[in-house]
């Protein structure tokens, strides 16, 4: 038994460790083991085996989700695609955005997950607040065209930009009609994929901006 303990934990160890792995998200940001409040595991406090967080109408999240939701209301960037009209709290963006947020908009407690209320709070420049009128426009202030015209690069069939199809569009209801638009998701990933800042893709000489904006 103990052999093979130590044999299990030798193979996984090689594992972490291998290249073969490529964009593990071990180390990387969202890697919390490391901290007091994670109880030693990466993925626990955003996702669960059993017993997923269910939304307001009680039907699951999704992504056997984990951390407890925000209900905050935002401020939003009026930008020039929609005239977002009345700013309508949550549902001002994507489903995915609002699962960001539920640690980023410093509302929710990062150890609130599996059931917790948790005390520690997201700060610094990771806190990006409730106030989004000084961030790159989401949801339904970020309508995106996605024929492309002379301002905008035409998205695939996919709804995905980017040289490779590295950023997706995110649907979203808006004022009754099915639109895509820029969320979190968009730019960044969850877990890991070899770029800074838990990027979709490169930003050298500003290729993401490029992908969306003709500029
Ligand atoms: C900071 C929050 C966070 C952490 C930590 C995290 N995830 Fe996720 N994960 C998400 C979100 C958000 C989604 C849904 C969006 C998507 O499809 O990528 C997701 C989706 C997934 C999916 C379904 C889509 C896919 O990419 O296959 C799997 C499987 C998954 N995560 C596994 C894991 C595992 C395993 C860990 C721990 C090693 C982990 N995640 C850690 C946030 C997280
Ligand atoms: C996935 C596509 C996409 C990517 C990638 C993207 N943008 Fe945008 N950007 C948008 C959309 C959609 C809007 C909302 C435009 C509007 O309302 O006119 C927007 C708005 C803006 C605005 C404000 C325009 C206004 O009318 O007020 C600026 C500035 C901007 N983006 C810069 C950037 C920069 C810099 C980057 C790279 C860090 C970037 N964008 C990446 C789609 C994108
Ligand atoms: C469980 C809470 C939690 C959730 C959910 C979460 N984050 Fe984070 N995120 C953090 C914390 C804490 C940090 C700061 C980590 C550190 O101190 O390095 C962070 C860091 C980041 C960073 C900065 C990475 C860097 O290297 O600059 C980005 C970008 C980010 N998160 C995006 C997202 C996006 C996008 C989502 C939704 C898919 C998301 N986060 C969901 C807690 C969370
Ligand atoms: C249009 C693309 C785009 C969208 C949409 C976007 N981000 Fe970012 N984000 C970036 C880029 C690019 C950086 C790196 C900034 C830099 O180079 O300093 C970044 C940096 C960050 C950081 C690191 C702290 C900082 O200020 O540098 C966090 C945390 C973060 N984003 C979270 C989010 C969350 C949460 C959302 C959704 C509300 C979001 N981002 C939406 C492109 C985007």
């Amino acid at each position: 038994m103990k052999l093979r303990t130590l044999l299990f934990s030798g193979t996984f160890a090689a594992l972490l460790a291998s290249p073969a792995l490529g964009q593990s998200m071990v180390g990387e940001a969202h890697d919390f083991s490391g901290t007091g409040w994670a109880g030693g595991e990466i993925c626990k406090p955003c996702h669960t085996p059993h017993n997923a967080v269910v939304d307001e109408s009680g039907e699951p999240v999704g992504w056997l989700w984990n951390h407890t939701l925000t209900t905050a209301v935002y401020t939003m960037y009026d930008g020039n695609t929609y005239d977002a009209g009345p700013d309508d709290g949550d549902a001002a963006f994507d489903k995915l955005s609002r699962l960001c947020m539920s640690c980023h908009d410093g509302t929710i407690a990062l150890d609130a997950y599996g059931g917790s209320v948790g005390s520690i709070f997201i700060n610094g420049d990771e806190k990006i607040g409730t106030d989004l009128a000084d961030d790159h426009p989401i949801g339904r202030d970020a309508v995106y065209l996605e024929e492309g015209s002379s301002r905008w690069q035409p998205a695939d069939a996919n709804h995905k930009l980017g040289p490779n199809g590295e950023l997706k569009l995110r649907e979203m209801n808006v004022d009754g009609t099915l639109d895509y638009v820029v969320g979190c998701m968009t730019c960044h990933t969850p877990h890991y994929k070899g770029y800074d800042h838990q990027l979709r893709m490169t930003n050298n000489s500003s290729a993401l901006c490029l992908s969306c904006h003709i500029k």
